[in-house]
């Protein structure tokens, strides 16, 4: 009888803050200041700081605290000039918040496949862009994937393509030596609790363009407090907008703020043990039969917070069980192939408020593709036993 190890750490443990972000909240608490404008006797408020230094960490001009990733991809589409009715072109492989930023602008998503790697297919991306007149891509770098950005800002630069990215997946990750983000006319991040800084909600847009950080700022609902930004366009600027801009109240809140500051600047070393322990996933995934994590390009430096991966050879049936009983086992394993939405997974064909669209090369993928989060503590002994898990299961079914 083969012995059944289970796994003795919750794979969905976020982990606590740092002390100092406690701390800073807590003091924070008591003085009950926790929207971010209004009267601050001298005192700068952390939602102003955390931009400035957002944006210094990733160098762009300005950066704008939001209220979640969500709402910063929704400003982003906007800001760069989606109108309601527009095709926004947008990898398929997605989770159901990418979509419904669309919705939210009002636009109309055109999915575009993706390639065994789980990156945009740039063949499927010209003929999508062509067939639909779209100006507007808005790339996630799902799961912390990343294209070859280099080949994607060419073909915006052929087809006239303004570039958004989703960087929910990709906070601190780089193609060759420049920064996620700093490739699109508009960089949009999540510090939701399951990214690579926590604040629960929240989000960051990061451009270096005036007249859309401007609008950002208004759009995310500053009254006539933004002068209050400090990583912020010259007054001018906001003289141009100010009256054209609703205020849509979808501000970071100060504690939010507050509590992301000290983890942005752990943000190297996170990073640093999530890529050791993918290596170490990596390598005894790799070695299972039947299981195959895609190889990643030398130009991608990704942040590892999940680890996607195929199991081939299984039906859908199998599938299901498969991850079923790994969970039974402590190893929750995501199947991006289900039938049903489940959790936090879905994929497009169960987003059936967006018209219609056959992609027959990402269902394939989906098909066989599990998903993983990686918490910060993981060891190697339990990387192991994760390995061990998935091959007695994987052979159970055979
Ligand atoms: C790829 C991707 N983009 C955007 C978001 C939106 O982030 P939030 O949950 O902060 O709205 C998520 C959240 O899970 C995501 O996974």
């Amino acid at each position: 009888m083969k012995k059944q190890p289970i796994l003795d750490i919750d794979l969905s443990d976020p982990g606590g803050l740092p002390r100092e972000s406690i701390d800073q909240a807590v003091a924070l608490m008591k003085t009950g200041r926790l929207h971010r404008y209004g009267e601050y006797a001298g005192t700068v408020p952390h939602a102003t700081l955390l931009e400035e230094e957002f944006a210094e960490y990733l160098g762009s001009r300005f950066a704008i605290g939001v209220n979640s990733g969500g709402s910063a991809i929704f400003l982003g589409l906007k800001i760069a000039g989606v109108r309601p009715g527009a095709p926004v072109l947008v990898n398929a492989f997605n989770l159901a918040p990418v979509p419904g930023a669309i919705e939210h602008a009002g636009a109309k998503a055109v999915l575009v496949e993706v390639d065994r790697d789980y990156r945009i297919n740039l063949d499927d991306l010209r003929r999508k862009t062509r067939l639909s007149n779209a100006k507007v891509l808005l790339l996630t770098h799902m799961r912390g994937h990343i294209a070859d950005m280099d080949k994607i800002a060419g073909i915006c630069d052929e087809l006239g393509l303004t570039l958004v990215e989703d960087c929910a997946h990709t906070m601190g990750a780089k193609w060759q030596d420049r920064f996620t983000g700093r490739y699109g006319a508009v960089g949009c991040f999540s510090t939701q609790t399951f990214k690579h800084i926590n604040s629960g909600e929240g989000g960051i847009i990061a451009t270096d363009d005036e007249d859309m950080a401007a609008k950002a700022i208004l759009y995310s609902g500053s009254y006539m407090l933004y002068a209050q930004h400090r990583c912020a366009p010259s007054p001018r600027v906001f003289e141009r907008w100010k009256k054209q801009i609703p205020n849509l109240s979808l501000r970071m809140s100060n504690l939010a703020a507050c509590i992301l500051r000290p983890q942005l600047r752990e943000m190297a070393s996170r990073g640093a043990r999530w890529n050791q322990i993918y290596g170490w996933l990596e390598q005894r995934l790799n070695a299972l039969e039947g299981v195959e994590v895609p190889a990643r390009e030398a130009g991608e430096s990704f942040v590892a917070s999940s680890i996607q991966f195929h199991v081939q050879g299984l039906t859908g049936d199998q599938m299901t069980r498969l991850s079923d009983r790994c969970a039974q086992r402590g190893v929750a394993i995501k199947w991006f192939g289900r039938p049903e939405p489940q959790g936090y997974t879905s994929q497009y064909h169960h987003w059936q408020y967006l018209e219609p669209q056959a992609l027959p090369r990402t269902t394939e993928i989906l098909q066989t593709t599990c998903d993983m989060r990686i918490p910060l503590s993981l060891t190697e002994p339990q990387c192991n036993t994760i390995a061990t898990i998935l091959d007695q299961e994987i052979s159970d079914l055979n």
